[in-house]
Protein backbone atom coordinates (compact mmCIF):
# COMPACT_ATOMS: atom_id res chain seq x y z
CA UNK A 1 0.00 0.00 0.00
CA UNK A 2 1.20 3.31 -1.18
CA UNK A 3 -0.08 6.68 0.69
CA UNK A 4 0.12 10.10 -0.65
CA UNK A 5 -0.04 12.74 2.51
CA UNK A 6 -1.73 16.00 1.39
CA UNK A 7 -1.34 19.49 3.65
CA UNK A 8 -3.80 21.73 2.61
CA UNK A 9 -2.56 24.53 5.32
CA UNK A 10 1.17 24.21 3.68
CA UNK A 11 0.41 26.33 1.17
CA UNK A 12 3.44 26.82 -1.51
CA UNK A 13 4.34 28.90 -4.53
CA UNK A 14 1.58 29.41 -7.14
CA UNK A 15 1.56 27.18 -10.39
CA UNK A 16 2.40 29.64 -13.58
CA UNK A 17 -0.32 27.87 -15.78
CA UNK A 18 2.73 29.14 -19.13
CA UNK A 19 4.26 25.83 -17.09
CA UNK A 20 1.85 24.38 -19.67
CA UNK A 21 3.02 26.24 -22.49
CA UNK A 22 4.05 24.89 -25.87
CA UNK A 23 5.73 25.59 -28.86
CA UNK A 24 5.76 26.01 -32.59
CA UNK A 25 8.61 26.24 -35.26
CA UNK A 26 8.33 26.22 -38.96
CA UNK A 27 9.77 22.60 -38.92
CA UNK A 28 8.33 19.96 -40.79
CA UNK A 29 4.65 19.80 -40.73
CA UNK A 30 4.05 21.68 -37.38
CA UNK A 31 2.96 25.08 -39.10
CA UNK A 32 2.42 24.11 -42.71
CA UNK A 33 0.30 21.23 -43.27
CA UNK A 34 -0.35 21.35 -39.20
CA UNK A 35 -1.83 24.13 -37.92
CA UNK A 36 -2.05 26.61 -40.88
CA UNK A 37 -3.70 24.85 -44.24
CA UNK A 38 -4.55 28.50 -45.33
CA UNK A 39 -7.80 30.22 -46.24
CA UNK A 40 -8.11 28.38 -49.10
CA UNK A 41 -8.14 24.68 -47.91
CA UNK A 42 -10.97 22.38 -47.72
CA UNK A 43 -10.15 21.42 -43.93
CA UNK A 44 -12.12 23.91 -41.87
CA UNK A 45 -10.18 27.35 -41.14
CA UNK A 46 -10.62 30.36 -39.95
CA UNK A 47 -8.09 32.96 -41.64
CA UNK A 48 -6.26 29.80 -42.17
CA UNK A 49 -6.34 28.54 -38.93
CA UNK A 50 -7.57 24.86 -38.64
CA UNK A 51 -10.81 25.08 -36.47
CA UNK A 52 -10.66 21.85 -35.28
CA UNK A 53 -6.79 22.46 -34.25
CA UNK A 54 -7.92 25.64 -32.21
CA UNK A 55 -10.87 23.77 -30.40
CA UNK A 56 -8.32 21.25 -28.99
CA UNK A 57 -6.33 23.78 -27.66
CA UNK A 58 -8.18 25.80 -26.33
CA UNK A 59 -9.68 22.45 -24.09
CA UNK A 60 -7.06 22.19 -22.70
CA UNK A 61 -6.79 26.27 -22.21
CA UNK A 62 -3.10 27.07 -24.03
CA UNK A 63 -1.53 29.68 -22.08
CA UNK A 64 1.46 30.44 -23.90
CA UNK A 65 2.80 29.61 -27.25
CA UNK A 66 6.74 30.29 -28.58
CA UNK A 67 7.35 30.80 -31.96
CA UNK A 68 9.07 30.67 -34.55
CA UNK A 69 11.88 28.49 -33.41
CA UNK A 70 13.88 26.56 -32.21
CA UNK A 71 16.94 26.76 -34.63
CA UNK A 72 14.89 28.07 -37.28
CA UNK A 73 14.75 31.96 -35.11
CA UNK A 74 18.02 32.48 -35.51
CA UNK A 75 17.66 32.27 -39.67
CA UNK A 76 14.19 34.02 -39.76
CA UNK A 77 13.95 37.60 -41.04
CA UNK A 78 10.43 38.73 -39.62
CA UNK A 79 10.03 41.18 -42.77
CA UNK A 80 10.03 38.12 -45.05
CA UNK A 81 6.75 37.23 -43.55
CA UNK A 82 4.67 40.39 -44.05
CA UNK A 83 3.29 41.92 -46.91
CA UNK A 84 0.76 40.67 -49.69
CA UNK A 85 1.54 36.67 -49.13
CA UNK A 86 2.01 36.68 -53.27
CA UNK A 87 5.31 38.71 -53.00
CA UNK A 88 6.39 37.11 -49.97
CA UNK A 89 9.89 35.35 -50.70
CA UNK A 90 10.36 32.01 -51.14
CA UNK A 91 13.28 30.33 -49.82
CA UNK A 92 15.22 27.56 -48.25
CA UNK A 93 14.65 26.14 -44.60
CA UNK A 94 17.87 25.10 -44.04
CA UNK A 95 18.51 24.06 -41.18
CA UNK A 96 15.05 21.69 -41.48
CA UNK A 97 15.08 19.57 -44.13
CA UNK A 98 15.83 22.07 -46.50
CA UNK A 99 12.33 22.45 -48.22
CA UNK A 100 10.58 25.81 -49.48
CA UNK A 101 9.71 28.09 -46.92
CA UNK A 102 7.25 30.27 -48.45
CA UNK A 103 6.68 32.82 -45.52
CA UNK A 104 3.09 32.70 -45.85
CA UNK A 105 3.03 31.92 -42.12
CA UNK A 106 4.79 35.27 -40.37
CA UNK A 107 3.91 37.80 -38.07
CA UNK A 108 0.29 38.61 -38.65
CA UNK A 109 -0.52 35.03 -39.02
CA UNK A 110 1.63 33.81 -35.71
CA UNK A 111 -0.45 36.83 -33.61
CA UNK A 112 -4.09 35.84 -35.45
CA UNK A 113 -3.11 32.21 -34.78
CA UNK A 114 -3.08 33.63 -30.84
CA UNK A 115 -5.64 35.78 -30.63
CA UNK A 116 -7.99 32.79 -31.87
CA UNK A 117 -6.46 30.51 -29.36
CA UNK A 118 -6.54 33.40 -26.17
CA UNK A 119 -2.93 32.56 -25.79
CA UNK A 120 -0.03 34.82 -24.78
CA UNK A 121 2.58 35.30 -27.78
CA UNK A 122 6.26 34.44 -27.14
CA UNK A 123 8.26 35.96 -29.93
CA UNK A 124 11.96 34.53 -30.40
CA UNK A 125 14.30 37.22 -31.70
CA UNK A 126 17.18 36.41 -34.51
CA UNK A 127 19.97 36.95 -32.44
CA UNK A 128 22.41 34.38 -34.45
CA UNK A 129 21.87 35.73 -38.08
CA UNK A 130 20.14 38.96 -37.08
CA UNK A 131 20.76 42.40 -36.28
CA UNK A 132 20.17 44.83 -33.26
CA UNK A 133 17.59 47.19 -35.66
CA UNK A 134 15.82 44.16 -37.20
CA UNK A 135 15.09 43.04 -33.80
CA UNK A 136 14.37 46.24 -32.31
CA UNK A 137 12.32 47.11 -35.59
CA UNK A 138 10.45 44.10 -35.25
CA UNK A 139 9.27 45.11 -31.81
CA UNK A 140 8.48 48.14 -32.93
CA UNK A 141 6.25 47.11 -35.66
CA UNK A 142 3.94 44.82 -33.33
CA UNK A 143 3.55 47.11 -29.83
CA UNK A 144 4.45 50.44 -31.36
CA UNK A 145 0.90 53.01 -31.31
CA UNK A 146 2.40 56.25 -32.38
CA UNK A 147 4.01 57.21 -35.48
CA UNK A 148 6.86 55.63 -37.05
CA UNK A 149 7.79 53.84 -40.31
CA UNK A 150 6.88 50.06 -38.68
CA UNK A 151 3.86 51.51 -37.23
CA UNK A 152 2.94 52.83 -41.35
CA UNK A 153 4.48 49.48 -42.52
CA UNK A 154 2.07 47.77 -40.31
CA UNK A 155 -0.98 49.77 -41.03
CA UNK A 156 -0.11 49.34 -45.07
CA UNK A 157 -0.45 45.53 -43.98
CA UNK A 158 -3.86 45.51 -42.97
CA UNK A 159 -3.31 46.33 -38.83
CA UNK A 160 -3.99 49.61 -37.17
CA UNK A 161 -3.63 48.38 -33.58
CA UNK A 162 -0.51 47.58 -32.12
CA UNK A 163 -0.86 43.90 -30.61
CA UNK A 164 0.44 43.21 -26.91
CA UNK A 165 3.69 40.79 -26.55
CA UNK A 166 4.93 40.75 -23.47
CA UNK A 167 7.49 37.54 -23.78
CA UNK A 168 10.61 38.02 -26.11
CA UNK A 169 13.40 35.30 -26.37
CA UNK A 170 16.77 36.94 -27.70
CA UNK A 171 18.22 34.21 -29.49
CA UNK A 172 18.20 29.94 -29.20
CA UNK A 173 20.12 27.82 -28.41
CA UNK A 174 23.35 30.35 -28.96
CA UNK A 175 25.79 27.88 -27.81
CA UNK A 176 24.92 25.72 -30.71
CA UNK A 177 22.54 26.40 -34.07
CA UNK A 178 21.92 29.78 -32.79
CA UNK A 179 25.54 30.88 -33.70
CA UNK A 180 28.37 28.63 -31.48
CA UNK A 181 28.85 31.04 -29.20
CA UNK A 182 30.80 31.17 -26.17
CA UNK A 183 28.53 32.01 -22.96
CA UNK A 184 31.50 35.35 -22.27
CA UNK A 185 30.76 36.18 -26.25
CA UNK A 186 27.08 35.45 -25.74
CA UNK A 187 26.34 37.31 -22.60
CA UNK A 188 27.68 40.64 -24.20
CA UNK A 189 25.70 39.98 -27.31
CA UNK A 190 22.58 39.86 -24.93
CA UNK A 191 23.57 42.95 -23.07
CA UNK A 192 23.99 44.81 -26.55
CA UNK A 193 20.29 43.34 -28.44
CA UNK A 194 18.42 43.68 -24.64
CA UNK A 195 19.16 47.67 -24.69
CA UNK A 196 17.61 48.46 -27.80
CA UNK A 197 14.30 46.04 -26.56
CA UNK A 198 11.83 48.93 -25.57
CA UNK A 199 8.42 48.75 -23.94
CA UNK A 200 5.85 51.16 -26.11
CA UNK A 201 2.96 52.62 -23.77
CA UNK A 202 1.72 49.66 -21.69
CA UNK A 203 3.24 46.87 -23.36
CA UNK A 204 6.31 46.35 -21.06
CA UNK A 205 8.48 43.13 -22.44
CA UNK A 206 9.96 40.43 -20.37
CA UNK A 207 13.24 40.10 -21.51
CA UNK A 208 14.41 36.20 -21.78
CA UNK A 209 18.19 35.58 -22.19
CA UNK A 210 19.27 31.90 -24.11
CA UNK A 211 20.16 29.41 -21.37
CA UNK A 212 21.44 26.20 -21.34
CA UNK A 213 20.81 22.70 -22.08
CA UNK A 214 21.08 19.65 -19.89
CA UNK A 215 24.46 19.77 -17.62
CA UNK A 216 25.84 22.75 -19.52
CA UNK A 217 26.38 24.78 -15.88
CA UNK A 218 29.41 26.64 -17.96
CA UNK A 219 26.73 28.47 -19.67
CA UNK A 220 24.62 29.19 -16.88
CA UNK A 221 27.13 30.67 -14.47
CA UNK A 222 28.46 32.78 -17.28
CA UNK A 223 25.27 34.04 -18.72
CA UNK A 224 24.73 34.94 -15.21
CA UNK A 225 27.45 36.68 -13.77
CA UNK A 226 27.87 38.85 -16.83
CA UNK A 227 23.95 39.55 -17.92
CA UNK A 228 21.82 38.23 -15.59
CA UNK A 229 21.02 41.82 -14.36
CA UNK A 230 19.75 42.48 -17.95
CA UNK A 231 17.14 39.74 -17.70
CA UNK A 232 14.09 38.65 -16.82
CA UNK A 233 14.21 34.87 -17.17
CA UNK A 234 16.96 32.53 -18.55
CA UNK A 235 15.87 29.50 -20.49
CA UNK A 236 16.95 25.65 -20.37
CA UNK A 237 16.41 23.35 -22.50
CA UNK A 238 16.33 19.11 -22.09
CA UNK A 239 15.16 16.32 -24.77
CA UNK A 240 14.44 12.71 -22.89
CA UNK A 241 16.15 10.32 -25.09
CA UNK A 242 15.83 6.56 -24.23
CA UNK A 243 19.36 6.12 -25.38
CA UNK A 244 20.57 8.83 -24.05
CA UNK A 245 22.74 9.04 -27.09
CA UNK A 246 22.49 12.05 -29.93
CA UNK A 247 24.55 9.82 -32.16
CA UNK A 248 23.07 6.84 -32.24
CA UNK A 249 19.54 5.36 -32.94
CA UNK A 250 17.40 6.92 -30.03
CA UNK A 251 15.00 4.17 -30.93
CA UNK A 252 11.62 3.66 -31.61
CA UNK A 253 8.82 5.89 -30.47
CA UNK A 254 6.20 2.93 -30.62
CA UNK A 255 8.63 -0.15 -30.55
CA UNK A 256 10.70 -1.08 -27.22
CA UNK A 257 10.47 -2.96 -24.15
CA UNK A 258 9.91 -2.66 -20.35
CA UNK A 259 13.82 -2.07 -19.95
CA UNK A 260 13.78 0.82 -22.91
CA UNK A 261 10.56 2.45 -21.19
CA UNK A 262 12.34 2.12 -17.81
CA UNK A 263 15.48 3.85 -19.00
CA UNK A 264 13.12 6.41 -20.56
CA UNK A 265 11.56 7.33 -17.55
CA UNK A 266 15.00 7.63 -15.82
CA UNK A 267 15.95 10.18 -18.32
CA UNK A 268 13.01 12.20 -17.66
CA UNK A 269 13.25 12.13 -14.29
CA UNK A 270 17.06 13.66 -14.74
CA UNK A 271 15.15 17.08 -15.15
CA UNK A 272 14.51 17.49 -11.23
CA UNK A 273 18.36 17.40 -11.12
CA UNK A 274 19.39 19.83 -13.99
CA UNK A 275 16.77 22.32 -13.14
CA UNK A 276 18.07 22.46 -9.31
CA UNK A 277 21.80 22.12 -10.72
CA UNK A 278 21.09 25.49 -13.13
CA UNK A 279 19.01 27.15 -9.95
CA UNK A 280 22.14 27.00 -7.43
CA UNK A 281 24.06 28.58 -9.97
CA UNK A 282 21.27 31.23 -10.79
CA UNK A 283 20.75 31.64 -7.07
CA UNK A 284 24.56 32.80 -6.45
CA UNK A 285 24.29 35.53 -9.24
CA UNK A 286 20.43 36.12 -8.10
CA UNK A 287 19.72 35.64 -4.57
CA UNK A 288 16.72 37.80 -4.76
CA UNK A 289 15.72 35.55 -7.16
CA UNK A 290 13.97 37.93 -10.40
CA UNK A 291 15.42 36.04 -12.70
CA UNK A 292 12.74 33.38 -13.51
CA UNK A 293 13.23 29.53 -15.29
CA UNK A 294 11.96 29.13 -18.43
CA UNK A 295 12.24 25.51 -19.98
CA UNK A 296 11.08 26.52 -23.28
CA UNK A 297 12.28 23.30 -25.01
CA UNK A 298 11.54 19.97 -23.65
CA UNK A 299 9.93 16.46 -24.56
CA UNK A 300 11.03 12.89 -26.03
CA UNK A 301 13.06 12.31 -28.95
CA UNK A 302 12.98 9.40 -30.92
CA UNK A 303 13.70 7.99 -34.65
CA UNK A 304 11.49 9.47 -37.20
CA UNK A 305 8.56 7.38 -38.20
CA UNK A 306 9.85 5.31 -41.24
CA UNK A 307 9.29 6.41 -44.18
CA UNK A 308 9.28 10.45 -43.02
CA UNK A 309 11.22 13.12 -43.93
CA UNK A 310 14.51 12.97 -41.11
CA UNK A 311 14.27 16.70 -40.85
CA UNK A 312 10.50 16.77 -39.91
CA UNK A 313 10.86 15.23 -36.99
CA UNK A 314 7.51 13.20 -37.17
CA UNK A 315 7.11 10.84 -34.00
CA UNK A 316 4.34 8.52 -32.66
CA UNK A 317 3.65 9.22 -29.21
CA UNK A 318 2.35 6.58 -27.02
CA UNK A 319 1.22 5.97 -23.26
CA UNK A 320 5.15 5.97 -22.40
CA UNK A 321 5.24 9.88 -23.34
CA UNK A 322 2.46 10.02 -21.66
CA UNK A 323 3.94 9.18 -18.41
CA UNK A 324 7.25 11.46 -19.35
CA UNK A 325 4.57 14.68 -19.50
CA UNK A 326 2.97 13.59 -16.36
CA UNK A 327 6.46 13.31 -14.13
CA UNK A 328 8.19 16.02 -15.81
CA UNK A 329 5.23 18.60 -14.91
CA UNK A 330 4.95 17.22 -11.44
CA UNK A 331 8.54 18.45 -11.48
CA UNK A 332 7.57 21.78 -13.22
CA UNK A 333 5.17 21.96 -10.32
CA UNK A 334 7.34 21.77 -7.72
CA UNK A 335 9.70 23.99 -8.76
CA UNK A 336 7.52 26.60 -9.23
CA UNK A 337 9.05 28.84 -6.91
CA UNK A 338 10.96 29.33 -9.82
CA UNK A 339 10.49 27.85 -12.80
CA UNK A 340 7.56 30.20 -14.66
CA UNK A 341 6.77 28.63 -18.16
CA UNK A 342 7.96 25.62 -19.65
CA UNK A 343 6.71 24.38 -23.93
CA UNK A 344 6.79 21.16 -24.60
CA UNK A 345 8.49 20.58 -28.11
CA UNK A 346 6.49 20.53 -29.77
CA UNK A 347 2.52 22.00 -30.65
CA UNK A 348 1.96 19.67 -33.85
CA UNK A 349 3.60 16.78 -36.21
CA UNK A 350 7.01 17.41 -34.15
CA UNK A 351 8.88 15.48 -31.36
CA UNK A 352 6.19 15.03 -28.32
CA UNK A 353 3.45 16.60 -30.37
CA UNK A 354 0.02 17.22 -28.85
CA UNK A 355 -2.01 16.68 -31.80
CA UNK A 356 -0.88 14.66 -35.21
CA UNK A 357 -2.63 15.35 -38.77
CA UNK A 358 -3.05 13.16 -41.80
CA UNK A 359 -4.75 15.63 -44.59
CA UNK A 360 -7.85 16.55 -43.36
CA UNK A 361 -7.48 14.13 -40.26
CA UNK A 362 -6.42 14.77 -36.76
CA UNK A 363 -6.18 12.72 -33.48
CA UNK A 364 -5.10 13.60 -30.01
CA UNK A 365 -2.29 12.12 -28.59
CA UNK A 366 -1.65 10.55 -24.55
CA UNK A 367 0.34 13.52 -23.89
CA UNK A 368 -2.44 16.20 -25.21
CA UNK A 369 -4.97 13.82 -22.45
CA UNK A 370 -2.22 14.49 -19.78
CA UNK A 371 -2.34 18.55 -20.71
CA UNK A 372 -5.92 17.89 -20.00
CA UNK A 373 -5.64 16.24 -16.61
CA UNK A 374 -3.60 18.99 -15.59
CA UNK A 375 -5.18 21.72 -16.56
CA UNK A 376 -6.88 22.58 -12.93
CA UNK A 377 -3.25 23.01 -11.76
CA UNK A 378 -2.70 26.53 -14.19
CA UNK A 379 -2.14 29.47 -11.85
CA UNK A 380 -3.25 26.83 -8.78
CA UNK A 381 -1.64 27.35 -5.49
CA UNK A 382 1.10 24.07 -4.79
CA UNK A 383 0.31 22.63 -1.68
CA UNK A 384 2.63 20.21 0.47
CA UNK A 385 2.29 16.51 0.21
CA UNK A 386 4.43 13.71 0.00
CA UNK A 387 4.69 10.42 -1.38
CA UNK A 388 5.59 7.37 0.75
CA UNK A 389 6.22 4.73 -2.40
CA UNK A 390 8.46 1.96 -3.23
CA UNK A 391 10.15 1.86 -7.03
CA UNK A 392 8.73 0.66 -10.27
CA UNK A 393 12.05 -1.29 -11.47
CA UNK A 394 14.83 -2.09 -9.62
CA UNK A 395 17.95 -1.51 -12.44
CA UNK A 396 16.73 2.46 -13.15
CA UNK A 397 15.45 3.50 -9.54
CA UNK A 398 12.35 5.01 -11.30
CA UNK A 399 9.48 5.28 -8.57
CA UNK A 400 6.34 3.66 -8.46
CA UNK A 401 4.46 7.26 -8.07
CA UNK A 402 4.77 10.76 -9.36
CA UNK A 403 2.29 13.68 -8.15
CA UNK A 404 1.24 16.78 -7.48
CA UNK A 405 -1.47 18.25 -5.06
CA UNK A 406 -2.91 22.27 -5.35
CA UNK A 407 -5.20 24.11 -4.96
CA UNK A 408 -7.84 26.73 -6.33
CA UNK A 409 -11.75 27.69 -6.56
CA UNK A 410 -12.47 26.02 -3.18
CA UNK A 411 -11.08 22.95 -4.68
CA UNK A 412 -8.31 20.64 -3.95
CA UNK A 413 -6.69 18.65 -7.32
CA UNK A 414 -4.79 15.69 -7.42
CA UNK A 415 -2.74 14.19 -9.83
CA UNK A 416 -0.81 10.80 -9.53
CA UNK A 417 0.68 8.76 -11.93
CA UNK A 418 1.58 5.13 -11.57
CA UNK A 419 4.96 4.62 -13.76
CA UNK A 420 5.01 1.26 -13.29
CA UNK A 421 4.56 -1.09 -16.27
CA UNK A 422 2.98 -4.25 -14.96
CA UNK A 423 2.17 -3.31 -11.25
CA UNK A 424 -1.20 -1.65 -10.07
CA UNK A 425 -0.84 0.65 -6.93
CA UNK A 426 -2.83 0.64 -4.18
CA UNK A 427 -2.69 4.04 -2.66
CA UNK A 428 -4.52 6.09 0.42
CA UNK A 429 -4.77 9.34 -0.41
CA UNK A 430 -4.58 11.51 2.86
CA UNK A 431 -5.99 15.10 3.07
CA UNK A 432 -6.85 15.90 6.88
CA UNK A 433 -9.41 18.60 7.13
CA UNK A 434 -11.09 18.26 4.06
CA UNK A 435 -14.48 16.28 3.35
CA UNK A 436 -13.10 14.13 0.75
CA UNK A 437 -16.52 12.45 0.30
CA UNK A 438 -17.15 14.46 -3.36
CA UNK A 439 -14.17 12.85 -5.14
CA UNK A 440 -14.04 12.80 -8.80
CA UNK A 441 -11.83 11.07 -10.98
CA UNK A 442 -10.86 10.62 -14.70
CA UNK A 443 -7.88 8.81 -15.89
CA UNK A 444 -5.47 7.60 -18.88
CA UNK A 445 -4.28 4.45 -19.05
CA UNK A 446 -3.27 2.13 -21.39
CA UNK A 447 -0.08 -0.60 -22.05
CA UNK A 448 3.42 1.61 -22.19
CA UNK A 449 3.18 1.36 -26.15
CA UNK A 450 -0.39 1.88 -26.89
CA UNK A 451 -1.38 4.74 -28.91
CA UNK A 452 -3.80 6.22 -31.40
CA UNK A 453 -3.69 6.27 -34.99
CA UNK A 454 -5.58 7.69 -37.75
CA UNK A 455 -7.66 4.29 -37.87
CA UNK A 456 -8.37 4.25 -33.80
CA UNK A 457 -7.79 7.94 -32.77
CA UNK A 458 -9.50 7.05 -29.62
CA UNK A 459 -7.95 3.91 -28.78
CA UNK A 460 -6.10 5.77 -25.57
CA UNK A 461 -8.80 8.47 -24.12
CA UNK A 462 -9.56 10.20 -20.69
CA UNK A 463 -11.90 8.21 -18.90
CA UNK A 464 -13.79 8.78 -15.65
CA UNK A 465 -12.03 7.28 -13.05
CA UNK A 466 -14.62 5.14 -10.47
CA UNK A 467 -12.06 2.94 -8.47
CA UNK A 468 -12.10 5.35 -5.13
CA UNK A 469 -12.94 4.60 -1.61
CA UNK A 470 -14.14 8.30 -0.25
CA UNK A 471 -13.97 8.27 3.61
CA UNK A 472 -14.30 11.60 5.55
CA UNK A 473 -10.62 12.82 5.12
CA UNK A 474 -9.14 10.68 3.00
CA UNK A 475 -9.34 8.26 -0.16
CA UNK A 476 -8.60 5.18 -0.80
CA UNK A 477 -7.69 4.34 -5.14
CA UNK A 478 -6.56 1.59 -7.03
CA UNK A 479 -4.68 3.26 -10.18
CA UNK A 480 -3.98 0.81 -12.75
CA UNK A 481 -0.32 0.07 -14.27
CA UNK A 482 1.01 2.21 -16.42
CA UNK A 483 -1.53 5.06 -15.51
CA UNK A 484 -2.52 8.94 -14.94
CA UNK A 485 -4.92 9.94 -12.96
CA UNK A 486 -7.04 13.40 -11.94
CA UNK A 487 -8.96 13.60 -8.48
CA UNK A 488 -10.89 16.39 -7.56
CA UNK A 489 -12.61 16.93 -4.32
CA UNK A 490 -14.13 20.09 -2.84
CA UNK A 491 -12.25 22.12 -0.29
O1 LIG B 1 12.74 21.29 -31.24
C1 LIG B 1 13.64 20.96 -32.24
C2 LIG B 1 14.97 21.67 -32.09
O2 LIG B 1 15.63 21.24 -30.95
C3 LIG B 1 14.92 23.17 -31.94
O3 LIG B 1 14.82 23.84 -33.15
C4 LIG B 1 16.23 23.48 -31.29
O4 LIG B 1 16.17 24.64 -30.50
C5 LIG B 1 16.53 22.22 -30.49
O5 LIG B 1 17.82 21.79 -30.68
Amino acid sequence: MSRLNVNIHEKKSTINKNIYGHFSEHLGRCIYDGIFVGENSEIPNKKGMRSDIVEALKNIKIPVLRWPGGCFADEYHWKDGIGPVEHRKNMVNTHWGKVVEDNSFGTHEFMELCEQLGCEPYINGNVGSGTVQEMQEWVEYLTFDGISPMTKLREENGRKEPWKVKYWGVGNENWGCGGNMTPDYYAGVYRHFQTYLRGFGDNVLYKIACGSHQKFFEWTEKVMELAGQYMNALTLHYYTLPTNDWTASKGSATQFDNDMYYKTLSHALKMDEIITGHLQIMSKYDPEHKVGMIVDEWGTWYDVEPGTNPGYLYQQNTMRDAIVASTTLDIFNKHSDRVVMANIAQLINVLQAMILTEGEKMLLTPTYHVFDLYKNHHDATLLGHWLECGISDEDSGVPHLSSTASTKDNQVTITITNLSATESADVTIAIPDVDCTNAKGRILTGSIDSFNDFDNPDNVVIESFNDIKCKPDSLNIKLPACSVAELVVDA
